[in-house]
């Protein structure tokens, strides 16, 4: 059956009727035609894939080259899914220009629909030049896990009145910049929701409680892969480090004590052919 893919009007329908909008992560080619199997609305390829898929402390080294890679698998897996990309750091805090042909690439060359960037205010002249020039952004406020060691590591933002006052300020600004949905992680529920209502764009928490428009998991966490971080916003789904861990011991097992391949996992031939064969090779 053809779906029809999920678009930035479908995304706003659901706000303004009080739907859920989902989001996961994903980062190769089969992770994304799972995702998109299940009719989840967006996918987006996080720079969270430095540390779940290449084995980085952190989401800082993460680069264009990199997420670029990524983001081609996963549109070549996605039929139905919104895709966002993230621009990675310092692909678009340092310059305008670099910033719009960075959103550029991630759109023409990952073959995204969208771009995803981190930060408040500061990164309004980078959102209005990257929408002029006809591309939707997400915004992601919170806990900015690019900065996180400028935050002081991976901590709940918003705690305080005032915090929680500049969050709502800087939701507003990334919304008047032209945003289409702002990504708000690990803020308190009510603040969450607080600016959920004020927003007329959807918002998507992570660890920022049901007052958000929609919610986004990553995929790893999701299905209990990656136990390096383990912040409290995340449900598993599964156990899946259990169960791959179980299938690679079993094959081992299996492979040692020559119970594989068994004869339905080999090709046969003709008797006379292998007989022939024997002939010729004097066995
Ligand atoms: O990189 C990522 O996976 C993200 C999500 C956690 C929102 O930014």
């Amino acid at each position: 059956m053809s779906r029809k893919k999920v678009s930035i009007l479908d995304l706003q329908r659901k706000k303004d009727n009080g739907r859920s909008i989902t989001m996961l992560t994903a980062y190769d080619y089969t992770g994304a035609m799972l995702v998109d199997q299940a009719e989840i609305d967006i996918i987006l390829v996080g720079d969270s894939l430095g540390m779940v898929m290449l084995g980085y402390e952190n989401t800082v080294p993460v680069t264009m080259a990199e997420m670029l890679h990524h983001c081609r698998a996963v549109a070549r897996g996605t039929q139905f899914a919104f895709t966002v990309g993230d621009l990675p750091f310092l692909s678009y805090q340092t310059d305008i220009t670099e910033a719009v042909r960075n959103a550029g690439l991630l759109l023409k060359e990952g073959r995204m629909d969208a771009v995803k960037l981190e930060g408040g205010r500061e990164m309004v002249p980078a959102i209005e030049a990257i929408v002029r020039a006809g591309m939707p952004v997400m915004g992601h406020i919170g806990l900015t896990p690019q900065s996180q060691s400028k935050l002081g590591g991976y901590r709940v933002q918003g705690k305080t009145a005032v915090s929680a006052q500049n969050l709502l300020q800087d939701a507003l600004a990334l919304e008047a910049a032209g945003c289409f949905s702002i990504v708000l992680e690990a803020v308190p529920e009510p603040v969450a929701a607080v600016i959920s209502q004020k927003l007329a764009i959807p918002t998507i928490g992570i660890g920022a409680g049901a007052g958000c428009d929609g919610q986004v998991l990553v995929f790893h966490d999701l299905l209990g892969m990656f136990d390096r971080l383990q912040p409290r916003f995340v449900k598993e789904y599964a156990n899946l480090k259990q169960t791959i861990l179980d299938a690679f011991v079993a094959y081992r097992d299996d492979v040692v004590n020559g119970r594989f391949p068994a004869a339905e996992h080999t090709y046969p031939m003709p008797e006379e052919e292998l007989a022939e064969f024997r002939r010729i090779i004097k066995d």
